[in-house]
């Protein structure tokens, strides 16, 4: 039986590696190293650096493989079925992998960015995978620091306040306003500057860009104060860098 191994990795500092996922790299004997985009060369550089770092007892091997990207220029209604062709894509990627690239009694991991359950397709591949009944595998999941996690540590916060819900969501989740029947919304894979829309909202925002990373860049303050402040220090840090990673957690300023 081939098995595999889904290993949050942390979001972004190489010091948010568990002692758990240590342990699991330990066991592999194939690492398939995942990535897309202009960022790629960087985030696959720091997963190698995670390997290199922390799997001292055994011989590995690295598969690199490119991972397909989402369409963008789809509308909203569109974007469901978009995630749903690229999640395709992506399964016959880990498909050829697994049948190629492990052998029957070996260990394959895949290194997830932040925490494996957080905006993240590698377990619905998997388990679609063995739906289809093609490959026979066994799984397991290694829960890792995700940016929601690594944010609120860095601005010191907690991220809900006493018996009040928490959402968390992408820019369209937010795109109509703050959702209701929430205190504090998360939000990730925001490219467009979307909390400006809740400008006329009382609102505290809790902004962090490469979180964990030696680029982290932290802003916190009513929204309508800082706001602008956020939108100029993003862009000119993603022409800097030619990528960016960021997420905010917003909260009501009425409510406690
Ligand atoms: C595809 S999701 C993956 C989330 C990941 N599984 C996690 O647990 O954080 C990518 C989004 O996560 C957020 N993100 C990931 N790492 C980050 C970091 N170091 N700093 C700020 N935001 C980050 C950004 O919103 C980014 O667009």
């Amino acid at each position: 039986m081939k098995h595999l191994l889904v290993i949050g990795i942390g979001a972004g500092n190489p010091d948010y590696v568990t002692v758990q996922a240590i342990e699991a790299m330990n066991r592999a004997d194939v690492f398939f190293v995942m990535d897309k985009g202009v960022a790629k060369e960087k985030l696959i550089a720091l997963r190698k650096h995670i390997v290199e770092r922390f799997v001292t007892d055994r011989d590995y091997r690295i598969v690199q493989a490119t991972s397909p990207e989402r369409r963008r220029d789809e509308s909203d209604a569109d974007y469901r079925t978009a995630v749903d062709e690229l999640n395709r894509d992506k399964q016959q990627i880990y498909e050829r992998l697994i049948s190629d690239e492990l052998q029957d009694g070996e260990v394959g991991a895949f290194l997830v960015w932040g925490d494996p359950s957080l905006y993240d397709s590698t377990i619905r591949i998997l388990d679609a995978i063995r739906a289809q009944g093609n490959h026979t595998f066994a799984f397991d999941v290694i829960p890792g620091i995700s940016s929601v996690q690594a944010l609120a540590a860095r601005h010191r916060i907690p991220l809900n306040r006493i018996g009040k819900s928490i959402e968390i969501t992408n820019a369209r989740g937010i795109a109509d306003g703050f959702p209701a029947g929430v205190d504090t919304v998360v939000v990730m894979l925001d490219a467009k500057h979307t909390y400006k829309r809740l400008a006329h909202e009382a609102l505290e925002i809790f902004w962090g860009a490469y979180v964990g990373t030696p680029d982290e860049i932290l802003i916190s303050g009513p929204l309508r104060d800082v706001m602008d402040e956020i939108e100029r220090v993003r862009d000119e840090a993603r022409r800097t860098h030619g990528w960016i990673m960021d997420t905010y957690l917003l909260r009501r300023r009425d409510t406690e």
